[in-house]
């Protein structure tokens, strides 16, 4: 077991960093956050991450965060729960991203307890913080499968509210200048188109003949750039999937040519949000390597964005006292291509 010291915030809190380690996979989290700030699979690191601290407490970007109390964003920064109307912290235009100003990627968890394979992390957010209901008791849990690492999210409140954690990794299998030319298969038929604001219309779409459609393992920058106007709303993919099926089943795949590495996204929720990280602005990452344009992608595994406010999605409302619990694992295994 490996904690060491990875920084100090501007208020002079200081933040860990913890190692998980097996036979294949290594992973770094830090207590600020709960943040994945390095996964490496046979040594090969896949993820993004800074390497100073100061960057997670600027950067917008969410490097490998977990992201709640709700994911992605909540149109008007308003929503309607038993009647009462709640507003939210506007941090996106008008609306409210990934759990508002200060969402739960910029706090210190406390860490409940470390073994060499797995770490909880738990953290009290208090009743209206960012303008939510109740006071919701959240944990992270990371452990590390054979080939993988798994996030083990529970939440309970004492007052009906709303939830939708994730995790906001981004990857590079390959660990190098772009994400565009990773494979990519997304198990979903329909994705939930979006406005100009990037936030559903409510509809749910299908991903057929359309430059939405991964059924087919494709390369992310095959259709990246064609005139398909969900496309040139986002700068890319920035779109809420329909997984198919239900329960714990896989729901993309991901995988490098070069490193011959393939990794298989395993969740438990209807949504997973392929972000092709259009918005990343060439901050210096932990490698040396500029994260620009598409250099890392995301495969954020939620409820629906926005389905607190939209009666056609799952409701993303967490009843008091009642136990939200979800699963995702990243699981990776050697990929190689025919040749
Ligand atoms: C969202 C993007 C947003 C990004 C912030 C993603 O989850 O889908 O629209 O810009 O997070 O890093």
């Amino acid at each position: 077991m490996e904690k060491s010291i990875f920084g100090t915030l501007s208020s002079g809190a200081q933040v860990h960093a913890y190692l998980l380690k097996n036979s294949n996979v290594e992973v770094t989290l830090l207590d600020y956050g709960a943040t994945v700030q390095s996964l490496k699979y046979k040594g090969v690191d896949v993820v993004l991450g800074y390497k100073d601290i100061k960057q997670y407490e600027s950067g917008d970007d969410y490097l490998g965060a977990v992201i709640g109390r709700v994911a992605n964003r909540i149109k008007g920064a308003s929503f309607t729960l038993n009647k009462k109307k709640y507003s939210l912290y506007a941090n996106d235009g008008k609306n409210t991203l990934h759990g508002g100003k200060n969402g739960f990627n910029a706090y210190v968890w406390e860490v409940e307890n470390y073994t060499e394979t797995e770490i909880k992390f738990k953290r009290l957010s208090p009743a209206k913080e960012e303008g939510f209901s109740g006071n919701l008791l959240v944990g992270v849990r990371y452990y590390l499968t054979e080939k993988g690492l798994g996030i083990e999210y529970t939440a309970v409140s004492d007052a009906d509210t709303v939830v939708n954690l994730t995790n906001h990794t981004y990857f590079n299998l390959n660990g190098d200048e772009t994400a565009e030319n990773m494979f990519l298969k997304i198990n979903a038929d329909y994705y939930t188109p979006i406005d100009k604001n990037l936030i559903p219309t409510g509809e749910v779409l299908p991903v057929k003949d359309t430059p939405m459609d991964f059924n087919w393992a494709k390369f992310v920058g095959k259709d990246i750039e064609e005139e398909f106007e969900q496309l040139e709303l986002a700068g890319g993919y920035d779109h809420n999937y329909v997984i198919k099926g239900d329960g714990f089943r896989e729901c993309a795949v991901l995988s490098s040519g070069r490193k011959n590495i393939l990794m298989r996204c395993f969740t438990d929720r209807e949504g997973v949000q392929f972000y092709s990280g259009n918005f990343l602005k060439g901050e210096m990452g932990k490698d040396g390597y500029e994260y620009k344009k598409r250099y890392g992608v995301c495969l954020e595994t939620q409820s629906f964005p926005n389905a607190v406010n939209e009666k056609a999605f799952k409701s993303p409302v967490l009843k008091k006292d009642e136990v939200y619990k979800t699963v995702t694992e990243y699981r990776f295994e050697d990929f190689l291509p025919v040749e």
